[in-house]
C-alpha cells in the first residue's frame, strides 16, 4: 500500500493526489483521502484507481484543507471496495487513520472491542487498529499521541500509520514498525510518504522513520520519540533522486521505459566500481567484510520473486568463480524452517524495494544466529538496506513498473562483480581470466543496447502467440533462472499461464503438455550446454511444439530448427543472463499490450510487498 500525508501552507489535496499517483505502483485496489476543511474532518474513498477517487472528489465541491492524509491500497484483509478503503474513521469520526502493513492480533482486539459496543463497518485490520487507539484514548483520558504510543505496545504485526484529528487540525501523528515511512522536511511544511517518490518535487531533505518510532508534527514542528517515550534526534538525509527518473519520459509505459533504460542502468550500476583498463574492481560496501566473505563456509542467498531469480544466477556465478557452496532460498520458506545457520555463513539478501516483509524477516533470523548479512537493494535508505551489516546498491534508478526488469539486470551486475572480486581474492580465478572477464563485463551495456534491437522481431512473434493459453520457457545452466524469469514476466503482466523449467527436466513432466498449440521459448545460446539444449529442441519439435529460440548471433543450427529466432550478441557464458533476459522482457511486454492488459499495474500484484 502507499501512504501520503501533508501539513503546511499549501493546498493538501492536489499534493496528496499527485503523491498517490506516484505511489500507485504499490497498490491500486482502492484509494482515499481525509481532509480537515470548514465542515470538519472528512473522509473520501473509492474502490479502484486513484483516478476514480479523483472523479469522485470533483463532485464534492471545493475541498480546501492545509492538512490531509491519503492512501492507495493493496488488499490484505477484506476485498477491495469503498468501505474497506482507507482512511478509516474512529467511531466518533474525530480521528482518521491510514495504515500500511498487517495487524496479526486484530481478531482478539476486534472481539474485545465488539464486546464493549464498538461497531465495525469494514473487514479490515486497520479499522480495528484505529478503534483500538480510540478506545485507549477514551479510557485513559490521555492525548491522542499518548494513546497511539500505548496502542503500539499492544498490537502485533507491521505498520506504518498516519493519524489526524479534528481537535488538533495542525497535527499529524505517524508511527512505523516494519512498513516504510519517509518524512520530507520542507520550509514550513512536512510530507509523509511510503517512499520518497511523492516528496522529491518539493524537497530533498528527508528523514527515514525507524521501527518503534513515533513522529508528531504539530504547529509546524517535528518531534520524534520512541514508543518508550524517549525523544530522538532525527538525521536528515539528502535525496539524490531526480524527478525525471520517476516520470515516463515519452514512453507509453514505465515498463517499456525501464526495459530500454537497461544499457544505462547497468552502466550506472558498474560506474565507479569497475575499471577494466586498470584491472580494478572495487565494491566499497564489501571493503570491511571482504575477509568474512572470502572465508565463508557457505553463501546463503535469500530473496523473493524476481530478486530470487537473480539469486539463482548468482549461485552459478559464486560457485564457478569463487568455489564457495551457495544456497538460494525463498525468504518466506527460509524464515519458517529453523534453518541451520552459523557465524561462518555469509548471507546475501536481494531486494529491489528493500521493503519485502519476508526478506526482512529472513535477515533478522540470520542475524540472530550470528551470520553476516549483505544487502543488494535498489531503493536507497530502504529498510533492508538499513537492516543489513553492509551492502551494495544496484543504482538502477527508481523502478515503477510492477514487473521488475532493470532492477533484475542491475542485481545480476552487482552479484557478478561480487563473484569476480571474490574469485580473484580467493585465487580461484586467475589474474588473466579476471582481467579478461572485467573487460567483457564493461562491454555489456553496449551489448544490451544491441539485444534491445530485436524489439520489432519480438513484436511480430508476440502478435502470433498473444492468444496462446500456455507457454513453456526452457534453459540450462546460467539460462535456467532466465527461463524462470521469462515465464514469471509473462504470467505477471499478460495473465497467460507460463512455466519455466530446466530444459533437461522437460522430459520428466512438461513434455506431456506439448502439442501444436504450445509455444516453447528456448534459451539456446552458444555455451557449454548448447548441444544438449539442441537435443531438447528436437524433442519439442518432434511433438509439434512451436519453438521460439533466443540464440547467439550468427547461430545457424537452431535457426534451422526453430519457428522463430531472436539473436543476442555473444559474451562470456556467465554474463549471458544479462542479455538473454532482454527479449523475454520485450516478449511479455508486447503480448500484454496486445491483450489490452495494464502493463504497469497488473491485477492483484504490488511492487512492494510489505506483508508476509
Ligand atoms: C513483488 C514484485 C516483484 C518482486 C518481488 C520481490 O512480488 O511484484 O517484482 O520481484 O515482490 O520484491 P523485492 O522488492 O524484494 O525485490
Amino acid at each position: 500500500c502507499g501512504i501520503v500525508a501533508y501539513v503546511g501552507q499549501q493546498e493538501a489535496l492536489p499534493i496528496i493526489i499527485k503523491g498517490l499517483k506516484r505511489l500507485e505502483y504499490r497498490g491500486y485496489d482502492s484509494a482515499g483521502v481525509a481532509l480537515i476543511d470548514g465542515n470538519g474532518l472528512n473522509v473520501y474513498k473509492k474502490k479502484g484507481k486513484v483516478s476514480e477517487l479523483e472523479n469522485h472528489l470533483t463532485s464534492q465541491g471545493d475541498l480546501v484543507s492545509k492538512i490531509g492524509i491519503g492512501h492507495t491500497r493493496w488488499a490484505t484483509h477484506g476485498e477491495p471496495n469503498d468501505v474497506n478503503a482507507h482512511p478509516h474513521y474512529s467511531s466518533n469520526e474525530e480521528f482518521a487513520m491510514i495504515h500500511n502493513g498487517i495487524i496479526e492480533n486484530y481478531d482478539v482486539l476486534k472481539t474485545d472491542l465488539m464486546n464493549r459496543g464498538y461497531q465495525f463497518h469494514s473487514d479490515t485490520d486497520s479499522e480495528v487498529f484505529m478503534k483500538f487507539i480510540e478506545d485507549i484514548h477514551k479510557n485513559n483520558d490521555c492525548s491522542l499521541e499518548e494513546a497511539v504510543r500505548l496502542a503500539l505496545h499492544k498490537v502485533v504485526g507491521a505498520y506504518a500509520i498516519v493519524i489526524m484529528n479534528i481537535a488538533e487540525p495542525d497535527t499529524l501523528i505517524a508511527a512505523r514498525k516494519g512498513s516504510p515511512l519517509v518524512i520530507g522536511v520542507g520550509v514550513g511544511e512536512y510530507f509523509l510518504a511510503s517512499d520518497a517518490t511523492p516528496i522529491i518535487e518539493y524537497t530533498n531533505q528527508v528523514i527515514y522513520l525507524d521501527d518503534y518510532e513515533i513522529a508528531v508534527i504539530r504547529n509546524n514542528n517535528l518531534q520524534i520519540k520512541t514508543i518508550e517515550n524517549v525523544e530522538t534526534n532525527p538525521y536528515i538525509n539528502k535525496l539524490e533522486m531526480e524527478l525525471e527518473a520517476i516520470e515516463k519520459g515519452g514512453y507509453e509505459h514505465f515498463m517499456l521505459k525501464e526495459i530500454n533504460e537497461q544499457p544505462r542502468s547497468i552502466a550506472d550500476c558498474m560506474r565507479g566500481r569497475l575499471d577494466a583498463k586498470n584491472g580494478r574492481l572495487i565494491l566499497g560496501g564489501l571493503r570491511d567484510y571482504m575477509n568474512k566473505f572470502q572465508n565463508a563456509d557457505r553463501i546463503i542467498i535469500t530473496a523473493c520473486g524476481t530478486s530470487w531469480h537473480a539469486g539463482l544466477v548468482a549461485e552459478y556465478l559464486f560457485e564457478e568463480f569463487a568455489r564457495i557452496p551457495v544456497e538460494v532460498e525463498y525468504a518466506s520458506e527460509f524464515r519458517y524452517r529453523n534453518p541451520v545457520i552459523s557465524e561462518k555463513d555469509f548471507v546475501i539478501a536481494i531486494s529491489q524495494s528493500g521493503e519485502t516483509a519476508d526478506t526482512l524477516a529472513a535477515i533478522e533470523l540470520a542475524k540472530s544466529k550470528g551470520a553476516t548479512i549483505f544487502g543488494v537493494c535498489n531503493v536507497v535508505g530502504s529498510s533492508i538496506a538499513r537492516a543489513t551489516h553492509a551492502g551494495c546498491y544496484t543504482h538502477a534508478g527508481p523502478e515503477i513498473g510492477v514487473a521488475s526488469t532493470k532492477a533484475f539486470t542491475a542485481q545480476i551486475s552487482v552479484l557478478t562483480m561480487m563473484a569476480l572480486m571474490l574469485g580473484y581474492q580467493r585465487g580461484t580465478l586467475t589474474e588473466s581470466k579476471y582481467v579478461q572477464l572485467l573487460n567483457e563485463l564493461e562491454g555489456i551495456p553496449g551489448k544490451v543496447e544491441k539485444a534491445l534491437k530485436m524489439n520489432s522481431n519480438v513484436e511480430k512473434i508476440a502478435e502470433i502467440y498473444k492468444d496462446s493459453r500456455n507457454f513453456l520457457y526452457l534453459g540450462r545452466g546460467y539460462n535456467f533462472p532466465v527461463a524462470l524469469e521469462g515465464a514469471l514476466k509473462l504470467k505477471e503482466i499478460s495473465y497467460i499461464h507460463a512455466e519455466g523449467y530446466p530444459a533437461a527436466e522437460m522430459k520428466h513432466g512438461p513434455i506431456a503438455l506439448i502439442d501444436e498449440e504450445m509455444p516453447v521459448v528456448f534459451i539456446a545460446t552458444k555455451d557449454t550446454s548448447y548441444e544438449k539444449v539442441v537435443s531438447n529442441i528436437q524433442e519439442v519439435k518432434a511433438r509439434k511444439g512451436k519453438i521460439i529460440a533466443v540464440v547467439t548471433e550468427g547461430d545457424t543450427v537452431v535457426r534451422g530448427m526453430a519457428d522463430h529466432v531472436l539473436e543476442i550478441p555473444d559474451t562470456a557464458e556467465a554474463f549471458v543472463p544479462l542479455l538473454s533476459v532482454i527479449p523475454l522482457q520485450q516478449l511479455s511486454y508486447h503480448i500484454a499490450v496486445m491483450r489490452g492488459c495494464n502493463v504497469d499495474q497488473p491485477r492483484n500484484l504490488a511492487k512492494s510487498v510489505t506483508v508476509e
